[in-house]
């Protein structure tokens, strides 16, 4: 298997005239290549390359596709071998599952030694808790008191390292395990006369597995409290296997809990995590005391997309935490919180408390993160308007963060009857926080492909800024009368007219390019009266490709680059549909004449205003196409006849008033057709 990080950079590189010219001699043509098609009998030039497209396509017998597709097609290659001829041809190196290189394998297998270190490692702790004298009555004597039980102790492979100086790195050393390698896992040190030293030496230690269940690393708590070692717990070090910010400590044990319950709670420590574990609360895994890192959150939301943060009450952690929580809304995480009462910490309130006490807590006063954050910073502001404001705006920054646009609507809902403001204004200031997100997202996105990529292409993307906000709900789909072939021309046209002239800039009625107004893209206008009017796609495919679209929008600036994404995506289906209806022809309005000239010429507005129409007209007739299928919907229910009267009143008000707004859309679209 050829990896998709290989498949990607092949397809970032392959020029399709380059790939077809190899076999077709080719004769430019505009911007164009022709040549004479290899499908087909022929004597005239029929086939159209288009680099700008990345595309080959026969305007005689229908074939057309990518340079994959040409190989596969042409040379009767399969998908990996087309891959592998590409990779040869453009020299890039491929990289296959399951298959590594010298030096992967040399960091294999010193993280197989490491681990096995501590194993050992842990089995000694283990082993010292258990039988030694002294880790009995220090270690032992310690857990029970905390109140652990002795199969939890042994599920967590809790252990003791004893108070000596070397005692545990001695053992390890007449084992035969390396001096360095305990001291790459921090399990051994060396003072400056060159003596060795147990790190962990009179700790109790708590284990830290990954989520195979294998030891990375090691947390040691202090038992003695005469002060000469500050330190309360004592970590593993950053090494080739402990990463700190890809460990969540209790994930392991976890695991099943988290998938069944499609829920996690997020805690502070150790004990926190073995204490619900014995109060029958699995699910539950601890950051050790800072605030999620991004791998952190992959590790949750590979398995759930909720989690509950268990707060103790204190108000001024809680108020330092609430910025850390906004980064996981971005991941789509669902967020509640739940506050424990004052001065309780997990660990002591499940001690304090039954299981069912617990439990029942837990279920009962999690509440949703976003309005906690709300209630809580709406008392806090009191009655001062200019407080009042400011946290506003805070809140909305959060609700921003919010991928789901029904969710954001709600959170919307409930901010405005929690501060008693108006929905409108919240969403005016919503929608910029939206847009300053996605044109800081692009920034940075576009910085990346500048670094990656210095040819040519990206430089000439990076000035026109993209931001597309994901203002578009996917919902499931609506209903689709028998004969509804308009309505997918009509929809399908307002894709092409997206992936065509997506990034040109148009000007809203009442503004024109003369005046200072700065316009609006394409894609924008469009996205917003999707919105504004609740306009849904009813064929899935299409809505595929406009979420695509997108998403690629929000960071790719280059329009020509986001077609070839289409025309050289992975789903047959998505580069089918739009190497078939992508126009090969160059488009009529270009987006730069106005920067080039620098002037408005009499055709560049003309142009403009051609383009503006086009969007009108299009959006117009796809509002038409779907009050004509409604209509058509109306009509097969009227016509069944088993309609109770009081619903055949409605459906024929319904059908009423589509009449009359088609009407209305039909002579606006007159108005534009005609000017
Ligand atoms: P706590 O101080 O709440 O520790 O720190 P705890 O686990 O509840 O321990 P007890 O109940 O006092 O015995 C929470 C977490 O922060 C990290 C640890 O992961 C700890 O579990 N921490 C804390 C450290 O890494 N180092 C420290 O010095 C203190
Ligand atoms: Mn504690």
């Amino acid at each position: 298997m050829i990896k998709q990080k290989s498949i990607d950079s092949v397809m970032a590189a392959v020029r399709i005239e380059e790939v077809v010219g190899d076999f077709v001699s080719l004769r430019k043509q505009g911007q164009d290549f022709v040549g004479i098609c290899p499908f087909h009998d022929d004597k005239n030039p029929s086939m159209h390359v288009s680099p700008r497209l990345g595309i080959y396509k026969c305007f005689v017998c229908d074939a057309a596709g990518n340079p994959v597709k040409f190989l596969m097609e042409h040379e009767k290659m399969s998908y990996p071998e087309a891959i592998e001829y590409l990779a040869r041809k453009y020299g890039i190196p491929l990289e296959y599952e399951r298959n590594e290189s010298d030096e992967e394998r040399q960091q294999r297998s010193l993280r197989e030694s490491l681990l096995i270190v501590n194993e050992f490692a842990q089995k000694y702790f283990v082993n010292q808790l258990r039988n030694s004298e002294e880790g009995k009555l220090m270690g032992m004597t310690y857990l029970k008191e905390r109140g652990f039980k002795d199969a939890t102790i042994d599920k967590f492979g809790l252990g003791y390292c004893p108070d000596g100086w070397d005692n545990f790195t001695k053992a390890a050393l007449e084992k035969g395990y390396k001096e360095e390698y305990l001291i790459e896992l921090g399990l051994t040190g060396k003072s400056q006369n060159g003596k060795l030293y147990d790190i962990y030496r009179g700790r109790v230690i708590f284990p830290i597995h990954n989520d195979a269940g294998k030891v990375i690393g090691f947390g040691g708590r202090i038992l003695k409290k005469d002060g000469k070692d500050p330190r309360k717990y004592v970590n593993s070090r950053e090494n080739t296997i402990y990463h700190k910010s890809d460990t969540l400590y209790g994930i392991y044990f976890a695991k099943n809990a988290i998938h069944k319950q499609q829920n996690v709670y997020l805690v502070e420590g150790y004990t926190d995590v073995i204490s619900m574990h014995e109060s029958g609360v699995e699910n539950v895994v601890a950051s050790s005391g800072t605030s999620l890192t991004q791998g952190q959150i992959r590790m949750i939301t590979k398995r759930t997309q909720n989690i509950t943060v268990l707060y103790d009450g204190d108000m001024a952690g809680i108020k330092a935490s609430m910025r850390g929580i906004d980064m996981l809304l971005e991941q789509g995480l669902k967020i509640r919180v739940c506050l424990l009462p004052d001065g309780e910490d997990p660990d002591s309130f499940a001690k304090k408390h039954r299981d069912s006490e617990l439990q029942n807590y837990l279920a009962t006063e999690a509440k949703d993160f976003l309005l906690f954050k709300a209630d809580i910073l709406s008392k806090e502001a009191g009655n001062d308007p200019i407080k009042r404001a400011s946290m506003v705006n805070e809140i909305l920054r959060s609700i921003s963060c919010v991928k789901d646009n029904i969710e954001r609507a709600f959170y919307v809902k409930e901010c405005a009857k929690l501060f008693d403001l108006s929905e409108n204004d919240l969403n005016l200031n919503l929608r910029r926080f939206v847009w300053e997100k996605t044109k800081e997202q692009s920034r940075i996105a576009q910085q990346q492909v500048r670094q990656n990529t210095p040819d040519s292409q990206a430089s000439a993307a990076s000035t026109e800024p993209p931001a597309i906000p994901d203002l578009i709900e996917t919902k499931k789909h609506p209903e689709i009368s028998q004969n509804a072939d308009l309505l997918y021309e009509a929809e399908k046209d307002l894709i092409l007219l997206m992936l065509c002239h997506g990034n040109y800039i148009i000007y809203e009625t009442g503004q024109d390019e003369d005046t200072d107004s700065e316009g609006i893209r394409v894609d924008q206008y469009v996205c917003n009266e999707m919105l504004k009017e609740d306009i849904r796609f009813h064929y899935p495919i299409l809505e595929k490709i406009f979420d695509k679209y997108v998403d690629w929008a929000s960071y790719i600036g280059n329009q020509e680059q986001i077609i070839r994404n289409f025309t050289l995506s992975d789903d047959p289906q998505i580069s089918e549909f739009v190497i078939r209806n992508i126009p090969v022809e160059e488009p009529k309005f270009s987006s730069r004449w106005k920067d080039k000239y620098d002037i408005h010429t009499h055709t560049t507005r003309n142009n403009v205003r051609i383009l503006q129409n086009q969007v009108q007209n299009i959006l117009l007739t796809l509002k038409l196409r779907i009050l004509e299928n409604e209509a058509a919907i109306i009509q097969k229910i009227l016509e069944s006849k088993e309609l109770a009267e009081e619903d055949m009143g409605l459906a024929l008000q319904q059908m009423n008033k589509i009449i009359q707004i088609k009407k209305i859309i039909a002579q606006r679209l007159n108005r534009v057709v005609s000017r």
